[in-house]
């Protein structure tokens, strides 16, 4: 093979599924299934779309954004966004890798058994063994680390804190930092990472209060939470830590196993950062194209309402994603996640624009848009979801009362509901 190509084997649920690779030159990327698990018949439904099940090596010149950075989305769902990455390029500095060796099989050999999900990737880098962690220590450590631009000046940092938070801040997407950590059910006691993935531990993913937007979006993310529960969405048990993160029970790591889940970019190749693609009709055509059953398919709607109705406008395509089940083959929506207040609530806002589109509309949502979509997927009820959903609106300040949040910050999100019931 040209020095210039390097490959990784894929697997889930301790099965070989096939082989990626790129080329670095040509920024190109293969994937070829392995035949034996072709021919086993399991799991034919892992990779719904986009890729196909054949013995012959499939080609990808596409993707070449930096979301999927050259390889099919359903790999690049395994790489970290903003915040990994950045955690990324420290180590790869500190560690004295040459940027020419830099590719995305390198990141997913790091990623290896550790990424969300259930898909691993070997030969993996090996990094010392879990250690147990204090997450006050964590935040100390990067707030180094992500400073390091803002001030200009070069951090000496330890090798055991970059360490740690290179091994569990690099697996979850998104921007805000956030680590994995696994905690004893008896002891408490907090572990780095997940690698002791048995049912003795809960699998946390902890969004860290950094202490640096001037009030705590992460209380805010908790009121939130509680506010969706009582709307009827399905969320994971979640609960903050020292009062200052956001802890979320992970949806696939379930009773000490790994669930495989894409989010909607990883398993449509929809890219979330581009417009074009970014609307609700995709996301529930993605839903409807996985044969959701309708059940899943409310859940999706009212996530969908709730959203429009608290302006949580970061809905992006990576805020929604999908869970495989195994035993059936089938897929089924995922809880919902980062439902928030994603705007600076000390600022003023007047309908800011959400992430997804629907109807072609990107704010101005009304009844009619949410009815419109309810029709094309035999949605049912949905005049008594909305119904519901607007009527957890005054539950907001009470919420946000017992949380100790600040009114500047309580009534300013508040001013941004929408009582799509009446629009
Ligand atoms: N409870 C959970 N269980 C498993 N995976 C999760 C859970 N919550 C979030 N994730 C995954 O981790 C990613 C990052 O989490 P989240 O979206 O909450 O972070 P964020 O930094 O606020 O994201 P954004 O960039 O959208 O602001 C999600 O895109 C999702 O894939
Ligand atoms: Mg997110």
């Amino acid at each position: 093979m040209n020095k210039d190509v390097e490959s990784i084997k894929v697997f889930i649920f301790s099965i070989e599924v096939g082989t990626l690779a790129y080329d670095k030159t040509r920024a190109i990327s293969y994937f070829q299934y392995n035949n034996d698990y072709l021919a086993s018949g399991l799991y034919k439904n892992i990779f719904p779309f986009i890729l196909q099940r054949i013995g012959q090596t499939q080609v990808f010149r596409e993707f070449q954004e930096y979301t999927f950075r050259g390889i099919p989305p359903v790999f690049a769902d395994s790489l970290p966004d903003d915040f990994g990455n950045q955690i990324f390029n420290r180590w790869v500095k500190e560690k004295g890798i040459d940027k020419k060796e830099l590719s995305p099989i390198l990141q997913l050999a790091y990623v290896s058994n550790r990424g969300m999900g259930a898909l691993e990737y070997f030969p993996g880098k090996k990094l010392p063994k879990a250690t147990k962690i204090n997450l006050n220590v964590i935040v100390d450590v990067l707030k180094q680390v992500l400073d390091v631009k803002l001030d200009q000046k070069e951090v000496e940092l330890n090798d055991l804190g970059l360490l740690n938070i290179f091994k569990i801040g690099t697996s979850a997407g998104g921007a805000r930092p956030k680590v994995i950590v696994s905690e004893h059910k008896k002891k408490g006691t907090l572990l780095a990472g997940d690698l002791e993935y048995n049912d003795s531990y809960n699998h946390y993913l902890v969004k860290l209060g950094m202490g640096t937007d001037g009030y705590s979006r992460e209380l805010v993310e908790y009121g939130y939470y509680q506010l969706a529960c009582e709307s009827g969405l399905h969320m994971m048990l979640s609960k903050m830590i020292d009062g200052k993160h956001f802890a979320t029970l992970r949806y696939d790591r379930i009773d000490g196993e790994k669930k495989h889940v894409l989010t909607a970019t990883g398993i449509s190749g929809y890219n979330f950062q581009n417009p074009e693609v970014s609307s609700y009709e995709n996301v529930f055509e993605i839903a409807h194209n996985l044969n959701l059953p309708s059940a899943d398919m409310d859940a999706l709607y009212r996530r969908m309402v709730f959203n429009y109705v608290f302006h949580n406008t970061d809905d992006h395509l990576k805020n929604h994603s999908f869970i495989y089940e195994k035993e059936s083959d089938r897929w089924r929506i995922a809880p919902s996640y980062d439902i928030n207040f994603a705007l600076n609530a000390l600022a003023k806002w007047s309908d800011a624009p959400h992430s997804l589109s629907l109807n072609g509309k990107r704010n101005n949502i009304t009844k009619s848009d949410l009815l419109l979509l309810a029709k094309s997927y035999s949605i049912k009820r949905p005049k008594k979801i909305i119904e519901e959903i607007c009527s957890s609106i005054p539950r907001w300040k009470d919420i946000a009362l017992n949380l100790d949040i600040p009114k500047q910050v309580y009534q300013s999100i508040a001013d941004e509901f929408k009582d799509l019931d009446r629009i």
